[in-house]
């Protein structure tokens, strides 16, 4: 990681460890927490306070105005253990930099880089019996910020909480997606928050995915806010489709949030000599595409999902069921490309892993 001051703080260890009571083989994703976690205050335009402590529930006024106005912001990351046995964070820098520029766009202070990335590694090396040795699991790390002010006047708050907590998880998706396209309702618009990683993002999300959910599909294809015509993202992943051999991903067009795992993917694409096309890509296209026989994949990226590959995509009443994942070679080698890099397997050329 960058070189950054480093920070001194206490690290207060459990009594009582929940490592012996914990299945790692039935793990599901986000239901479990390891026993520490990062806190640090922001107030009076000073960070204050910063610790390790065991994993607990906090407390904050009623009138904490996240609470009320959403005023926050998360990441998400994953670590892992190497063959060697060194401990692996996947592109740090990447993570505290989208955070920071959320934080931005939330009116929230910026993160001291210090302060995520000692947190990051003290945690990750005291809880390192947490990450899973199951294949597919790893551990993730959740930092997030909310603003801590106890008053309900809209306004930018004054006091924030920054805290990194870890679970240890499986894959977020057991397998395949059905998918349907999202023709009524808008995850983002332009000059909305689609860009930043916070909750009003995903809160928009729950009736629609709900509604799909209903009617048998497992995600959105999210279209943009104006037309309806052309595809955003994939519930909570960015979107890609391998068409004639060309992989093509909806553009970053400030509506759509800038996936870590979907710059890798371009970017290690491109290195293989692949045709890579970032621009809009329109549900018609993707129809022709389909009825032609030219429509080779579609596929979700994330931390947490890595690849996902789907199986279906429904749109007025038909179901256009997209080739057999195993003949899927870009999206399979993309995946196993990636696993592996994370996992410490293979050449980073990229300097990608800390
Ligand atoms: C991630 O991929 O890390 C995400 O943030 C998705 C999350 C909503 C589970």
């Amino acid at each position: 990681m960058s070189a950054s001051k480093a920070v001194n703080f206490p690290i207060e260890r459990t009594q009582h460890s929940r490592l012996s009571e914990t299945d790692f083989s039935n793990l599901e994703f986000g239901t479990v927490n390891s026993d520490h976690m990062f806190v640090v205050d922001y107030k009076k335009g000073e960070w204050v306070d910063p610790k390790i402590i065991p994993f607990q529930n906090i407390s904050v006024s009623p009138a904490c105005s996240s609470l009320h106005y959403g005023q926050t912001v998360f990441e998400g990351m994953k670590a892992f253990r190497a063959p060697n046995g060194d401990l692996l964070v996947f592109r740090p820098e990447k993570h505290l930099e989208r955070m920071n520029n959320s934080n931005r766009r939330l009116c929230i202070p910026e993160i001291p880089a210090e302060y995520f990335y000692d947190a990051i590694d003290a945690l990750v090396k005291l809880d390192q019996d947490w990450i899973p040795n199951q294949e597919g699991c790893s551990l993730y790390l959740r930092p997030f910020i909310f603003a801590n002010d106890p008053f309900i006047g809209v306004k930018p708050s004054s006091a924030y909480k920054f805290m990194i907590f870890t679970c240890p998880v499986a894959g977020y998706y057991k397998g395949t997606v059905k998918v349907i396209i999202e023709s009524d309702f808008v995850r983002a618009s332009p000059g909305g928050i689609g860009a930043a990683k916070t909750g009003g993002n995903y809160a928009a999300s729950l009736l629609p995915a709900k509604l799909a959910a209903d009617k048998g599909y497992q995600q959105i294809l999210w279209t943009d806010s104006k037309e309806h015509k052309y595809f955003e993202e994939s519930g909570t992943m960015n979107l890609m489709f391998v068409i004639n051999d060309v992989l093509i991903t909806p553009s970053l067009d400030g509506s759509i949030l800038p996936g870590i795992t979907r710059d890798t993917i371009l970017t290690i694409a491109k290195d293989w000599g692949v045709k890579v096309e970032e621009r809009r890509v329109s549900v018609e296209e993707v129809i022709t595409a389909f009825n032609n026989g030219t429509l080779q994949d579609a596929f979700g990226t994330g931390t947490a999902a890595t690849i996902t590959q789907i199986a279906e995509i429904h749109h007025n009443g038909k179901d256009m069921v997209l080739p057999p994942v195993a003949g899927r070679t870009l999206s399979n080698k993309l995946n196993q490309t990636i696993v592996d890099l994370k996992n410490g397997i293979g050449e980073d050329k990229y300097n990608w892993v800390h």
